[in-house]
């Protein structure tokens, strides 16, 4: 196909980033993500449940593959992620005895419990660091830990439930002490546009960097729809964070056709208005995404192509088509409007 790289077209801004499964390292998509991405990240690989299944146990094949993948080509690598409340391993939150720590009573106990989570989590981060320190340029140190909903707007998570806020300050000093100075710190949510929760994160991040805790940016996830939310509130989020002297990272991005609340289903027959509103809303993403180069340092799809999207499951499962390509690889309007703005 003639058609012009992406990762060229934005060389002068930023690394253009695709989420990707072991096995899409072979095969057509392997060549669309070689002619079009100069960075990866693993969609699954490298999650705690993935990669340190067991306390004793890890499981390096799967993530080794995509390090190995991004190595022969010349792309960068960011991880995803080192914490998560969700694909992270049920032993991580039992105790010496067997029994969930959660259903603890015994304040000695409970206290001893903490300290026991806390290790396990000091030594899961830094076994993963070490390993892969020189070959990341960002990590996700922590992934949604903020939740408006929950008290103190904090997700309430067994990770926050069992310790409060100390697994993050855990979390990113392990990651700085065993990868140095030079790695690239990350906390990384959806929904960072609204207003009420990127002050929840705003106060968060805030606290912790005034006690010293190594972050150095804050990662969007921007999974966002063809309705919501406006790019302004996209970029004062960015804009608020480098108040802090922090780095953002646009980190999942794609863009559902439905909006949030909507249960439809196009089926087989998409229309052609709502693919021509994807691109002019990815067009007017992109153009503001070039003028805060500044301020951002990498923009990663959360997919390459329409046949593969976490989004054709969830919320229900239903067409989606939220990248780039389209079901057979091809470039959809989204893509051109993106390379060729005017
Ligand atoms: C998703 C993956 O794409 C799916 O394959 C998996 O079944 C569930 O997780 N936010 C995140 C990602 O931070 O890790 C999620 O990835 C999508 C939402």
């Amino acid at each position: 196909q003639d058609i012009p790289s992406l990762h060229e077209v934005f060389a002068d801004y930023f690394p253009i980033g695709a989420a990707i499964e072991p096995f899409q390292t072979k095969g057509l998509k392997a060549e669309l993500l070689k002619k079009h991405v100069n960075m990866i990240v693993a969609e699954n690989a490298m999650k705690p449940s993935s990669i340190h299944p067991t306390e004793d146990q890890y499981n390096w094949g799967p993530a080794d593959q995509i390090v190995q993948f991004a190595k022969e080509n010349n792309m960068q690598l960011r991880f995803h992620t080192l914490v998560w409340h969700t694909q992270v391993g049920d032993w991580f939150f039992i105790d010496r005895d067997g029994k969930p720590m959660i259903d603890e009573t015994d304040p000695a106990k409970q206290e001893a419990n903490k300290q026991l989570l806390l290790e396990r989590l000091d030594s899961h981060v830094r076994t993963v660091v070490s390993r892969y320190k020189d070959d990341i340029v960002s990590w996700d140190v922590v992934n949604e830990v903020i939740e408006p909903n929950d008290p103190d707007g904090m997700r309430a998570s067994l990770w926050y439930q069992l310790t409060g806020t100390d697994y993050i300050e855990t979390a990113f000093r392990a990651a700085r002490e065993a990868g140095g100075e030079h790695i690239k710190l990350y906390i990384n949510d959806y929904g960072t546009d609204d207003p009420t929760k990127r002050e929840l994160i705003y106060e968060l991040v805030k606290e912790l960097l005034d006690k010293g805790v190594p972050i150095d940016g804050v990662g969007h996830q921007t999974h966002i729809s063809i309705h919501w939310p406006p790019t302004d509130l996209v970029i004062e989020s960015m804009e608020r964070f480098a108040e802090l002297g922090l780095d953002n990272i646009v980190t999942e991005l794609d863009m559902s056709l439905y909006a949030w609340n909507d249960r439809s289903d196009f089926g087989d027959n998409i229309p052609e208005d709502v693919l021509n509103k994807q691109a002019t809303r990815y067009r007017e993403l992109f153009e503001a995404f070039k003028a805060k180069q500044d301020i951002l340092s990498e923009v990663v799809f959360w997919g390459i192509a329409d046949d593969h999207t976490w989004l054709s499951g969830f919320p229900i499962k239903r067409t989606e088509a939220p990248l780039l390509f389209n079901d057979v690889l091809h470039a959809k309007p989204a893509f051109w409007a993106i390379v060729d703005p005017e």
